[in-house]
Order: structure tokens, then C-alpha cells, then sequence
């Protein structure tokens, strides 16, 4: 078993490992946002590997992002437990800025993104109806109420936009009503790549803002930046306790997630 974090904007520093290094990996599909660093996880006698997913200095866009480099790079170094984190608007007034939410399911309205490892030679219908792994969605929300003083929210459905631009009002305001929760840009398709690359996914988002639903209320970068920032703490304590909490040789249903879903028959399968 090995554990990844993902850092979402805001978290650019690595956890507090030990004896770091850096691991370059060349994938199909290009270089990873910058070179994971694998440490020693305090007295765990874990290695983790940190990848800060948008670049050390916030150089990619949610839709150039090379999400697939970077799934596959935490594949090729070991890597079994994804733990992510995203920064998020908030489509409920009760998930105020600062409040943290552990998604269970996503609605995805990206437009322009690579959705799949398998897009050529070799066609696999990913079953995707649970997009977290739903053993560690509990356990970063156990780990966020154990570990910070947030409001923590466990399940809720996180909405993925394709982005750069915030939405307007009135698509705002159809997620509303339809009852979900949180919004951001990021966690399509690395959730569902983490399925593909047979990984348990989960992430720890941190709200940032009140999206535009509220009377009055644009998103502004300057707000998002500051509560990204004033949510980094919380996320690492819960992404530390998370790694606390995944118990030895861990497996769930995810690092199967291929049986039975290759479409393409083994003798047409490109070498
Ligand atoms: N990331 C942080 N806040 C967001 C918002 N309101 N919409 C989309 N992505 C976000």
C-alpha cells in the first residue's frame, strides 16, 4: 500500500516528510504537473508521494491541467490511495467559506478534457456510479472532525465546471436547485482516471466562497486565495490524520475496478 496526496490550490508545500526526494516519471501522456516528492511519513514508517496538482507555482489551468500524466506518474511510483484536495465555491448557505466537505458524487460539466487512459485500441466501460472510493470518503471526513475545528460535511455532490470563468448567475442558480453542494473545477476527470488506474480516490475540498447565487455576490480571486490559504491547514491536519487511519495492506473495491469492464476482446487488444 502506498499513499498519494494531491494538493489543490492553496497547498503548494508538501506534508511534513521526511528524507525527500524527488521522482521523475515519463508517461504516454507527457509530464506530470511538476516531479512528485516521495518522503517518509512520520513514525508510520509510510512513504507518501505529493504531487501539488495544478504546478509549484499555479502554472496549469483547470482544462490543460495534465491530469492523465499525473494519475499515471502516482501509478508507475506505487501509489494505491489517492487522497485529494480541491478548493471549492459553496452552493448551500449553510457550507459557509472555511467549512470543509468530503464529496460523494460528482456532476460533471466539463467540456474539453481527456476523460479516459483508454481511448485508443481498447474500449473499457468504467463502472462510475460511486465516483469516491467510499472507504475513504469516511475516512477523511472521520479524520477532518477528529483532527480541525472545521465544519466538516461528509457526502454531497461536488459539480465540475469546465472553467477558467466562474458561472453565471443562472447556472449557479440550476445547481442550487438541484440540491448540490459544492463547486470547482478539478476533480474530473483525475477521480475517474483514479478508477481507470484501478486507485482508491477521495478528496477534502475546502470552500472558498459562495459562488454567485447570493444576492450581489461575484467571485473574487482575491477571496478565493485567502480563504484557499486560511483552509491549508485544516487540509493538511486531515489528510494527516487520514493517512494515520488507512489501515495496512487496505483494499477496497476500487484496486479491482477493471474486472469485467474491457470491452474490446484480449486478441484485438494493441500489443
Ligand atoms: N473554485 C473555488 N471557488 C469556485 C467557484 N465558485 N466555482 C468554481 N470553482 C471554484
Amino acid at each position: 500500500m502506498k499513499i498519494g496526496f494531491i494538493g489543490g490550490s492553496g497547498i503548494y508545500e508538501a506534508l511534513p516528510l521526511e528524507n525527500t526526494r524527488e521522482e521523475p516519471v515519463e508517461t504516454p501522456f507527457g509530464e506530470p504537473s511538476t516531479t512528485p516528492v516521495v518522503g517518509e511519513f512520520g513514525d508510520t514508517g509510510r512513504e507518501v508521494v505529493f504531487l501539488p496538482r495544478h504546478g509549484p507555482d499555479h502554472q496549469h489551468s483547470p482544462t490543460t491541467l495534465p491530469y492523465r500524466a499525473n494519475i499515471f506518474a502516482l501509478k508507475q511510483l506505487g501509489v494505491t490511495h489517492v487522497l485529494a484536495s480541491n478548493a471549492v465555491g459553496s452552493l448551500k448557505e449553510d457550507l459557509p467559506p472555511q467549512t470543509l466537505v468530503v464529496p460523494d458524487q460528482i456532476y460533471d460539466r466539463t467540456k474539453h478534457r481527456p476523460l479516459t487512459f483508454f481511448d485508443e485500441g481498447i474500449v473499457v466501460h468504467q463502472p462510475f456510479a460511486m465516483p469516491y472510493d467510499e472507504e475513504l470518503v469516511s475516512i477523511l471526513a472521520e479524520a477532518a472532525e477528529e483532527a480541525t475545528d472545521a465544519q466538516v460535511q461528509e457526502g454531497g455532490t461536488y459539480v465540475c465546471i469546465e472553467g477558467p470563468s466562474y458561472s453565471t448567475k443562472a447556472e449557479s442558480e440550476h445547481y442550487r436547485a438541484q440540491g448540490w453542494d459544492v463547486i470547482g473545477m478539478t476533480t474530473i476527470p483525475e477521480a475517474k482516471l483514479a478508477r481507470e488506474a484501478e486507485m482508491a480516490y477521495a478528496t477534502i475540498t475546502g470552500v472558498t466562497d459562495y459562488d454567485v447565487w447570493k444576492d450581489d455576490s461575484e467571485v473574487t480571486l482575491d477571496e478565493v486565495l485567502k480563504n484557499a490559504a486560511a483552509n491549508e491547514e485544516a487540509i493538511k491536519e486531515t489528510v494527516e490524520a487520514a493517512i494515520h487511519k488507512i489501515p495496512d495492506g487496505h483494499e477496497t473495491d476500487s484496486h479491482s475496478a477493471l474486472e469485467g469492464t474491457i470491452n474490446t476482446p484480449d486478441e484485438a487488444i494493441p500489443a
